[in-house]
């Protein structure tokens, strides 16, 4: 952690992670964190902002909007492709992007790393290129039941094209993905499985690595979605062995339209073009084209290099203040909310997961999740209701929504004692 993190407040906790007991001693000063946010000073209905919809989108530091105009009004150029200083400028600055992704997922090369619109876009990229080129008729994609529609119908969508299978995986009410479930559906069939790192809407962190060493065993590759766990833990891409990783800039603390694509270098080589155009060909005559090398061969049109750059400005940012550091203070942030909100009368988590990133999800007996939302809303505080884009997983628990608070490190546990007290009033009024 840089100097400018340390001291001001010292947190000492206990971090049950991965069974494992840690304790560790964590510097984070939230003032000075809050004060680089700069939407977090601004009064919602003239109170002030609580925003805990940060699993929907994040705010974003004053160095990512800083770097944003500086892009725009010092070197904005079209990359790739021009000989001027601006178009140079700008391209050894979006190619410098990339490392910083390469470097922040442990990829093993910059050319596996490849900017989409979002993790949603990444998927359908996967699903259609990956698709094209191996699954055929009556092949099986096991997808979880735990997923993002993001990861789900882009599934759908290849299945029905290839008149393929999607076969799904359910997890257990706690909202936990088990492993021998998985293994009695594999099958001789089965070509891929898709599966989030961190669920959206119950915020369990799934065991990825089990899971792909489960089904490299049966030489099956994994797509891992990975939109709700690189700005809440540790991403190694190498170390969990994945053979495709995605994940979204605008929940990062980076811009919205950016998102990555990691694939593994031998697999995206042998698939074929997601759209043409652009800087994705090699030549191109009217009877042929030939493609360029990873990874412009995924990034056909101009690429979103304004918003790539901005993102690495972001992946910095958070990595001065430490990944680890972040996720034991969101972890603190988690149980102390769990811990306030069961006190609420009538109030019933949804996922209780063991291993959890800070998401709470929950119903109040008789209220509907947009009722409480908008009480909550007029109060200043911003929480997400409905399907969160889950409707499988609303299917799983017969419910037609949640509430969902989601935590970043701008949070604090104030925060989470206006949320307590709000939800207080909510049931009041309704009782
Ligand atoms: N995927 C976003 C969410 O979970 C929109 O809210």
């Amino acid at each position: 952690m840089q100097a400018k993190y340390l001291d001001k407040i010292i947190v000492t906790f206990v971090l049950e992670l991965n069974k494992e007991l840690i304790t560790s001693e964590m510097s984070i000063d939230i003032q000075k964190i809050r004060s680089d946010f700069p939407i977090l000073a601004e009064k919602i209905y003239n109170k002030p902002l609580v925003y805990f919809d940060n699993a929907a989108t994040t705010q974003k530091p004053q160095v990512v909007l800083d770097k944003l105009i500086e892009v725009y009004t010092k070197y904005n150029s079209n990359i790739h492709r021009g000989v001027h200083f601006m178009s140079n400028k700008a391209t050894v600055e979006t190619e410098e992007a990339r490392n910083v992704v390469q470097k922040f997922i442990n990829a093993n090369q910059s050319c596996e790393i490849i900017f989409a619109r979002g993790a949603t876009e990444g998927i359908n990229l996967i699903a259609q290129s990956f698709g094209e080129k191996y699954i055929f008729e009556n092949d099986e994609i096991i997808v979880s039941e735990m997923e993002h529609h993001s990861n789900l119908v882009p599934w759908q969508m290849m299945a029905q094209k290839k008149k393929a299978k999607v076969i799904k995986w359910e997890f257990t009410d706690a909202g936990e993905l088990e492993l021998d479930t998985l293994k009695n559906l594999i099958t001789s069939k089965t070509k891929i499985i898709a599966v989030n790192h961190v669920s959206n809407s119950l915020g369990t962190i799934n065991p990825v690595k089990e899971i792909i060493e489960i089904a490299h065993q049966h030489n099956i590759k994994v797509l891992i979605d990975g939109a709700q766990a690189v700005q809440h833990i540790k991403t190694d891409v190498q170390d969990m062995d994945c053979d495709f990783y995605v994940f979204s800039g605008h929940k990062i603390y980076g811009p919205t339209g950016i998102g990555v694509v990691y694939g593994k270098e031998h697999l995206l080589e042998e698939m074929p073009p997601y759209q043409g155009g652009g800087e994705m060909i090699e030549n191109v005559s009217f009877e042929e084209t030939t493609f360029n090398k990873l990874p412009f061969k995924f990034e056909a049109g101009t690429p979103n290099y304004a918003d790539t750059i901005a993102l690495a400005a972001a992946i910095k940012y958070i990595s001065e203040i430490g990944i680890d550091n972040i996720a034991a203070y969101e972890s603190e942030l988690l149980h102390y909310g769990e811990g306030k909100l069961k006190n609420i009368p009538g109030l019933k988590f949804i996922g209780t997961a063991k291993n959890k990133t800070s998401v709470i999800s929950f119903n109040i007996d008789g209220l509907h999740s947009y009722d409480v939302g908008m009480i909550l809303d007029k109060m200043g505080i911003a929480v997400r209701t409905g399907t969160h884009c889950t409707e499988p997983v609303m299917i799983h628990y017969g419910i037609t929504g949640t509430v969902r608070a989601s935590f970043a490190f701008y949070n604090t546990k104030e925060e989470i004692d206006k949320l307590y007290d709000g939800l207080l009033k909510v049931v009041e009024m309704f009782a």
